[in-house]
């Protein structure tokens, strides 16, 4: 998860602090928008605008998602095209590096986006990538940097970011229905966000992006102290409790893993290749040490050094490529890989194998639809063209009627992943439909499900995905696992059990290991025949008129963790989940209206 947007606001200056807000406080957008059109122009501040700067609740919006209804979406547009506009302008008019940074830490702190050492963490390092694409690209816009910085603000330049694959028509191979006669086991685990840093005692309440550091305070008090075994505010996992999950994970037999992305902590002002490539080498060993079976990885945001941001190969300066990571994960996971998915890393971060007759797994580097990845501002048409090699796999996999899972780390339907690649993969996964039986994901720390639904019959489910929730607790979560179990003629899931560990309770004693249990299996807990997208349509229907149905989602989302029993949820967040749901493209919100209506019908 988290992406939160701070590192690249606070380069760019787009956020600001909420200090003595006033929210639509009438004329502060005019002065505001006057005051930066005059800084643009002169390259001086003129002294109204700090104040005026601080009344203007961007903050919130951006870094905290809050005050969203209460925004004009347009007035924030036209905010950030001004100040991208003057940062642009500067760059072009000679100034350096340096000034350009000590001009970003200035609003920085001025604003108190994040605490000095984070501003001047997160500055140092995404510095360079602004600068890149300034010089490099002459075509660069506000418009177009907006667009994506503020993609689900719908700013106008969101329209810049438009393109298509082209698919083949066809779809001679039909579905059969798994019987569950025969299966076996694949274990799904996701997120570890291993934290070498982390130290128990230090204080939860640390104001930074990552807490329990040890160089951050120590905790005033209990409450406010990080736990031996983890801790459910902002804090990664420490080693022990990786240790003990992987005790409890090797006792299950599985068949192979699925690692659905992000090994990295979120430490993210001070990251660096050595320091990434040392966590993602140790997590590479305990996979090779504890399982005696192949793991299936896809690479996470924060994998990535400055984190989200993975660049395309052309004309790239090398301190700024993704290459060494693809390098080092085409080693540290060659071992599981053929030649060739070897060689397709090495392109692009994704890569197709066939554990087994019949079935085929693609692994895909979904980190380029993330919005955070604000490379994408330089280039954004199919990166590596990733969805136009996925095409042809699967249509090589429709002729041998092989069938297909699909892994990777952020979801589609989101407005954090760019509407052009989920609108395009989208269209992929319907062509598709009876090819692909089951799809994996990582990233937004939530055990959850997402339905894919036939866009010219709105009533057809015709593909699901699970998403592998998180071995972090970050946020408000206890660490879980997945154990799927697969129908061995068909591939589909027949059904999974979901495990995790009550990390409240494992505080209280560090010299034990957590005790962790099986929290529900899905066809028991909601009592489905089959885990087939047409049942989970059905399933959505009864949630419409049974709600604790819905509260028990929201229950195992969190996975039984104290947050969701002391925020119960009430009937907006209750639809809000059955829109997440049923929402894969975020433009298409025919099912979010459709099962919002059943909701009301039902009341
Ligand atoms: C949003 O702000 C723009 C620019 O100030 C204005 O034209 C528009 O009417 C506002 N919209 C709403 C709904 O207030
Ligand atoms: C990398 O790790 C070393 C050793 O723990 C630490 O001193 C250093 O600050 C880290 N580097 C960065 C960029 O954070
Ligand atoms: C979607 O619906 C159309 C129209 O009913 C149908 O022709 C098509 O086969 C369906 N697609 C899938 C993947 O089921
Ligand atoms: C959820 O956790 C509570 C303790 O916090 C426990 O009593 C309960 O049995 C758990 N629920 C399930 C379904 O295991
Ligand atoms: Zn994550
Ligand atoms: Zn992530």
């Amino acid at each position: 998860m988290g992406g939160r947007i701070p590192c690249v606001c606070i380069f760019l200056m787009v956020c600001v602090s909420s200090y003595g807000s006033i929210i639509n406080a009438p004329g502060v957008f005019e002065l505001l928008k006057q005051g930066l059109t005059e800084y643009s122009i002169s390259g001086k501040q003129p002294s109204y605008l700090p104040y005026t700067l601080m009344s203007y609740p961007l903050q919130n919006i951006l870094r905290h998602q809050q005050d969203l209804e209460a925004t004009n979406n347009t007035e924030i547009c036209i905010l950030c095209e001004i100040l991208v506009n003057a940062l642009i302008l500067e760059r072009r008019n000679g100034m350096t590096d340096v000034e350009l940074g000590a001009e970003a830490l200035y609003f920085c702190n001025l604003l108190q986006i994040e605490n000095d050492r984070v501003c001047k963490g997160g500055i140092d390092i995404t510095l360079g990538i602004f600068t890149y694409m300034v010089d490099n690209n002459e075509k660069l816009t506000g418009e177009r940097v907006c667009g994506l910085l503020l993609h689900n603000m719908n700013c106008r330049g969101g329209s810049l970011f438009e393109w298509s694959v082209d698919i083949p028509e066809g779809n001679t191979v039909s579905r059969v229905k798994a019987s569950g006669t025969k299966t076996f086991n694949i274990l799904h685990i996701s997120d570890i966000h291993i934290d070498p840093y982390y130290t128990p005692g230090k204080t939860n309440n640390c104001k930074e992006p990552l807490c329990c550091q040890f160089d951050q305070d120590d905790g005033a008090n209990e409450a406010e102290s990080c736990g031996y075994w983890g801790d459910y505010t902002d804090a990664d996992t420490p080693i022990q409790t990786l240790n003990a999950a992987m005790d409890k994970i090797v006792a299950h037999n599985f068949d192979f893993v699925y690692y659905t992305g992000d090994i990295v902590s979120h430490r993210m002002w001070s990251t660096s290749v050595e320091n990434n490539t040392r966590d993602i080498i140790q997590i590479s060993n305990i996979f090779h040490d504890r399982f005696d079976v192949p793991v299936y990885a896809a690479l996470g945001n924060h994998e990535a050094h400055p984190f989200n941001v993975y660049t395309t190969p052309d004309e790239t300066d090398p301190t700024l490529s993704t290459q060494w990571l693809f390098d080092l994960t085409a080693s540290k996971w060659g071992d599981w890989l053929s030649e060739e998915a070897k060689a397709m890393i090495l392109k692009g971060g994704f890569y197709t194998v066939s554990p087994k007759n019949g079935f085929k797994v693609i692994v895909l580097n979904s980190n380029v639809c993330y919005t955070g990845n604000w490379w994408l501002i330089y280039e954004d048409k199919d990166p590596y063209g990733q969805l136009e090699w996925l095409v042809e796999v699967l249509v090589a996999a429709e002729e041998k009627e092989e069938k297909v899972h699909i892994l990777m780390h952020v979801p589609t339907g989101s407005s954090e992943c760019l509407r052009v690649w989920s609108r395009e993969y989208n269209r992929i996964i319907e062509r598709f439909a009876n090819t692909i039986v089951g799809h994996f994901n990582g990233h937004t720390h939530r055990d959850e499900v997402l339905v894919y639904y036939n866009s010219s019959d709105i009533t057809q489910a015709i593909n699901v995905a699970w998403n592998g929730a998180s071995i972090t607790t970050y946020s408000l979560g206890n660490p879980s696992y997945k154990l799927l179990e697969i129908d061995a003629e068909t591939f589909d899931v027949w059904d999974f059990e979901e495990w995790t560990m009550d990390l409240e309770t494992a505080n209280l004693d560090a010299k034990n290991p957590p005790a962790w249990y099986k929290l529900y299996s899905f066809r028991e807990a909601y009592n489905v025949d089959s885990l087939d997208p047409s049942e989970i349509d059905l399933l959505l229907q009864r949630m419409t008129k049974d709600h604790s149905l819905i509260d028990q989602y929201y229950t195992f989302k969190f996975r039984n963790s104290t947050y969701p029993n002391t925020n119960p949820c009430d009937e907006t967040c209750q639809k809000k989940i059955l829109c997440d749901i049923t929402t894969a493209v975020p433009t298409h919100t025919d099912q979010c209206e459709r099962f919002s209506r059943l909701y009301d019908e039902n009341k």
